[in-house]
């Protein structure tokens, strides 16, 4: 059974991409065949993994616009068990070049139908509602939705929320919420507990037991190319993200 899971909050810097390639990086780490997808233009998740720009081809761009095979796309990174297809800037024209599709929804529901042999993919989804991000959430079984633990963490949630009920009833039946992850914890900090509190109350069992603290080397390791747990394995981010990794496995195990 391969599982898809859209990391997904229009709100930016929230810690999509950090959650995408050190979640994944812990599943691979327990043998588990995982491939991330980087559907942001920005291409975050590619260039915190090491893969070079000119290494991004194709990506889904190629794949909506020239019709590509996904196969074509994946890479191996330097974690046995984790690939990734790559983005670059290219991919912001399909947000446009999407709106005069025939089912537009669909596309990466169509592009996806030959992945295979994976657990699971995660989606590094942009910071935006547009088409792209409603593409992955059609195509996904689940959203894991990151929120920073700061005043502003709830506002736009209900947009995001509206969005994927919305994606529920036209698109994709099966659509889940896999969880909800506070991020850039501080644990010293009055607010952010505070923030915590209040996510827990108003979503209760969808907001993960693990929470993700505000930590030094999980911002240092993207500029080494490298996933936190590759790049310092013992510092309290990679511990969060090996939790929050056996949470997610937990979690499928009790709903299938
Ligand atoms: N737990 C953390 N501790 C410290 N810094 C963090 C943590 N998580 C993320 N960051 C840093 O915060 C910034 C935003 O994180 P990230 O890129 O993962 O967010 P994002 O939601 O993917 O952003 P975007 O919306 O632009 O795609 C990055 O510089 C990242 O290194
Ligand atoms: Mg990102």
């Amino acid at each position: 059974m391969i599982k898809i899971i859209s990391v997904t909050n229009q709100k930016g810097g929230v810690g999509k991409t950090t959650t995408t390639i050190n979640l994944a990086t812990s599943l691979a780490a327990v043998k588990k065949n995982v491939l991330i997808i980087d559907a942001d233009p920005q291409g975050n998740a590619s260039t915190g993994l090491g893969i070079p720009y000119k290494s991004r081809d194709p990506s889904i761009y190629e794949m909506i616009h020239e019709k590509k095979l996904l196969k074509e796309g994946i890479k191996e990174t330097i974690i046995p068990g984790l690939s990734i297809i790559g983005a670059n800037t290219d991919l912001a024209a399909a947000e446009v070049e999407l709106t005069s599709f025939d089912k537009r929804e669909y596309t990466f529901t169509n592009i996806f139908k030959e992945i295979d042999n994976f657990d699971y993919v995660f989606i590094d989804c942009p910071p935006a509602l547009g088409l792209l991000t409603i593409n992955s959430l059609v195509a996904s079984d689940s959203a894991l939705i990151p929120l920073q633990s700061e005043f502003f963490a709830l506002e736009g949630l209900s947009a995001l929320m509206k969005t994927i009920e919305l994606i529920q009833q036209s698109y994709n039946k099966k659509l889940e919420i896999e969880g909800i992850l506070l991020t850039m914890v501080d644990k010293r900090n009055s607010l952010s507990s505070l923030v915590e509190k209040d996510v827990r109350q108003h979503f209760e069992k969808k907001v993960y037991k693990t929470t993700i603290p505000r930590n030094i080397k999980i911002s240092e390791a993207p500029s080494h190319g490298k996933p936190a747990l590759i790049y310092d394995t013992h510092c309290a981010g990679s511990l969060a993200y090996i939790e929050l990794a056996k949470e997610v496995i937990l979690n499928q195990n009790v709903k299938s």
